[in-house]
């Protein structure tokens, strides 16, 4: 899987999407409790891939949490510091694959409609469990987008490639509800949320 999107041209026009940006009241909120449902309710230590323009960061921020943000796109990177100035949470560029942060380990890696772009989804997945506190939890939110040239990962992949990794894995629909994207989807949208 790899994709060829240049994220830096992108990121000016990125929150645009409803789900992107989270403008949206409804969109928001609809986020907001998944996550909430998704992260761990004490305050703890998440680290975001691929954290684009840092929405979920800021919501998972909201909820009290420390947020570490990666990504490859300098000016994604910019976005996300400015959209969470004076909060307790930090971005640096890099690669979500071998994120740079040396011995740090964290509650929670969240990453949302990243993995499908990466090579060897397998080998990082592996890499992010390594990222992990004991009892930490991986929450990954993909899908599989379009009908005449789909792109993404399929839940079926995801989680035969968790099943040998964690003890528990979560599957969620995501694609039923309509909140969570601002317009109905036909495609096949999914979060799973793995516990070691
Ligand atoms: C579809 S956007 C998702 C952004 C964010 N996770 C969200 O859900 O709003 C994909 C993001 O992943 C970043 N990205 C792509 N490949 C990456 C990589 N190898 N390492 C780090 N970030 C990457 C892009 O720069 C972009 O910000």
């Amino acid at each position: 899987m790899t994709s060829d999107i240049d994220w830096d041209v992108e990121s000016a026009t990125f929150d645009d999407e409803p789900d992107h940006g989270l403008r949206d009241p409804v969109v928001r909120d609809a986020w907001a409790a998944r996550l909430r449902a998704w992260l761990p309710a004490r305050p703890c230590d998440v680290l975001d891939l691929g954290c684009g323009t840092g929405s979920l960061a800021l919501l998972a921020s909201e909820h009290g949490h420390r947020v570490t943000g990666v990504d490859l796109s300098p000016a994604m990177v910019g976005l996300a510091r400015a959209k969470l100035a004076g909060r307790d949470a930090a971005f640096v560029v890099g690669d979500a694959a071998a994120p740079p942060v040396g011995e740090e380990r964290f509650d929670v890696v969240l990453v949302r409609h990243v993995l499908w772009t990466l090579p060897d989804p397998a080998r990082v997945l592996r890499h992010w469990r390594g990222l992990l506190r004991p009892g930490g939890r991986l929450v990954l939110v993909e899908g599989v987008w379009g009908t005449v040239s789909p792109v993404g990962v399929s839940a079926e992949r995801l989680m035969d490639l968790l099943a040998p990794l964690a003890p528990e894995v979560r599957l969620e629909c995501l694609s039923d509800d309509a909140r969570l994207w601002g317009r109905e989807v036909g495609d096949r949208r999914y979060a799973v949320v793995a516990v070691f």
